[in-house]
């Protein structure tokens, strides 16, 4: 049974998906073992406790020194005993020291079609607001093993979404979690829990 530690920062609906993708069989041999949040306030933490999953809260300001922060994320994951990291809307650059102590064993959902609307300060809304901007006429949603870059990591799963006219970046962004984020994450966990990525 792969034993995963999901972070979070917000609103959790891609945690809420994995949680529903496990207790409806699409996840196979995985659970998650705890949710951490960089945000006490994130309504993902009321999800995981609904669901009755371990959670805690690490927030960046709470630590003298990056150093500091790095060694609370790296020993809550592994007291945990966590196989897998899956970033679900952690909204933080994760420190270098965190990434090598799970290399290989980190992955993220990103809200773009990588290479496109991502790297450094595309997260959220805003890569939504960068893609109408564009005028891009198909985006999507990329999975991927986190490595020491900004979303640079091998790809495991992406799928496109159209772009609409009318579309605002909270109609675009609401139809990328539905037909993809909400999708390949649970999907590429499932892969990895199974053994089905080499
Ligand atoms: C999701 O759209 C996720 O892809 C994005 O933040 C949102 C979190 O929503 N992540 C990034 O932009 C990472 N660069 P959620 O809290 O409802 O899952």
């Amino acid at each position: 049974m792969l034993r995963v530690t999901v972070m979070v920062s917000g609103g959790g609906t891609n945690l809420q998906a994995i949680i529903d993708a496990i207790a409806d069989g699409t996840i196979r041999n995985a659970r998650i073992v705890r949710v951490v949040s960089n945000k006490k306030d994130a309504y993902a933490l009321e999800r995981a406790a609904r669901a009755g999953i371990d959670t805690c809260v690490i927030c960046r300001k709470d630590y003298d020194s990056p150093g500091a922060f790095e060694k609370a994320l790296t020993a809550s994951a592994e007291e945990a005993g966590t196989d897998l990291v899956v970033l679900a809307g952690f909204l933080v650059v994760l420190p270098e020291a965190f990434v090598n102590r799970f290399e290989g064993r980190i992955i993220n959902i990103h809200p773009s079609l990588i290479p496109s609307f991502c790297g450094k300060g595309f997260y959220g809304l805003k890569v939504h607001e960068e893609a109408l901007k564009r005028g891009v006429k198909v985006t999507g949603a990329t999975v991927h093993f986190v490595d020491k870059g900004c979303d640079t990591g091998p790809i495991i799963l992406q799928k496109a979404v159209e772009v609409l006219d009318g579309d605002t970046p909270e109609i675009l962004q609401k139809r990328v979690m539905e037909q993809a984020e909400w999708k390949i994450l649970p999907k590429a966990i499932d892969l990895i829990a199974n053994g089905e990525i080499v």
